[in-house]
């Protein structure tokens, strides 16, 4: 299984409009009309692409510029599969053995894969040699063995860092106090690529609220630039909350449910 790196580089500008998904004609090559009319999860995953375009119009965001991670956890490789031929290219997976199998069954297709879930450490070498992007590193050791573990003939690994903007019991994430330190640490590592910063917020009512949470993982990935790093994404928003985190600024957004419908 090769290692391909999603997409080219593109120099980080402030707005982290830096993202480039595939056009929508070509995401749509291969499905007849009518089935994008007929099949209910065809329907949802053009819905969820349409909300992303226009919470980007609505922003003043590129709509180009937010890729949408399909969340297929728990999902069978038949619904990856559908949506994939309709031009869905990234896939989020929180598991590792439920991924590499999903990867094997879905090797025929050039799909970029995700890992965004809690990363043990016994774990990183199969996520290091067949993961495309990991959005959740929130500690020194997991970046080290990445690093290590990368082979050396795929491009760096893309990595985001995970941060806790609010303590939760069991929760991932780097506290805001610690990020400077582990950015830092992880700009030396030669075959990681840090991309920017990932979140996965409390569940909050209120657009205003949810704009709030998602603003201060944007003021921090602004803070890093400013320390000159440089950094050209922010991994936020799922079905709840999607237009909030582009109000915010971000640049992937991971969605399950709003494609996939409610997990069983
Ligand atoms: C890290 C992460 N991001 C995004 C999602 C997608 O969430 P939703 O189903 O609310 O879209 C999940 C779902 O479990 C997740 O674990």
């Amino acid at each position: 299984m090769s290692c391909t790196l999603a997409r080219p580089p593109v120099a980080g500008t402030p707005q982290l409009d830096a993202e480039v998904p595939q056009s929508a004609s070509a995401q749509l090559r291969s499905n007849s009309v009518h089935d994008m009319y007929s099949d209910p999860l065809l329907q949802r995953w053009t819905a969820t692409r349409q909300r992303i375009r226009e919470a980007a119009v609505r922003y003043g965001r590129n709509p180009e510029n937010i890729g949408l991670v399909a969340v297929s956890k728990g999902q069978p490789t038949e619904k990856l599969r559908r949506i994939a031929e309709a031009g869905q290219r990234d896939f989020g997976e929180n598991y590792l053995q439920e991924a590499l199998a999903k990867m094997r069954e879905l090797a025929d297709l050039d799909l970029t894969w995700h890992f965004i879930g809690q990363i043990q450490s016994n774990k990183t070498r199969p996520i290091a040699e067949y993961f495309q992007w990991v959005h959740t590193v929130d500690r020194e050791r997991i970046a080290i063995r990445l690093n290590d573990q990368r082979p050396h003939h795929a491009p760096p690994l893309n990595v985001c860092i995970e941060v806790l903007l609010e303590d939760e019991p069991g929760k991932g994430g780097v506290r805001e106090s610690e990020l400077l330190p582990l950015a830092q640490r992880i700009r030396e590592l030669p075959r990681l690529r840090l991309r920017g910063l990932m979140c996965i917020p409390p569940t909050r009512e209120t657009f205003e609220e949810q704009l709030a949470l998602f603003r201060r993982l944007a003021d921090h990935l602004q803070a890093l630039n400013a320390q000159g790093f440089e950094l050209d994404t922010l991994s936020m928003g799922m079905s709840s909350d999607i237009e909030a985190a582009i109000a915010a600024g971000a640049t992937w957004v991971r969605v399950g449910t709003a494609i996939f419908g409610a997990r069983s």
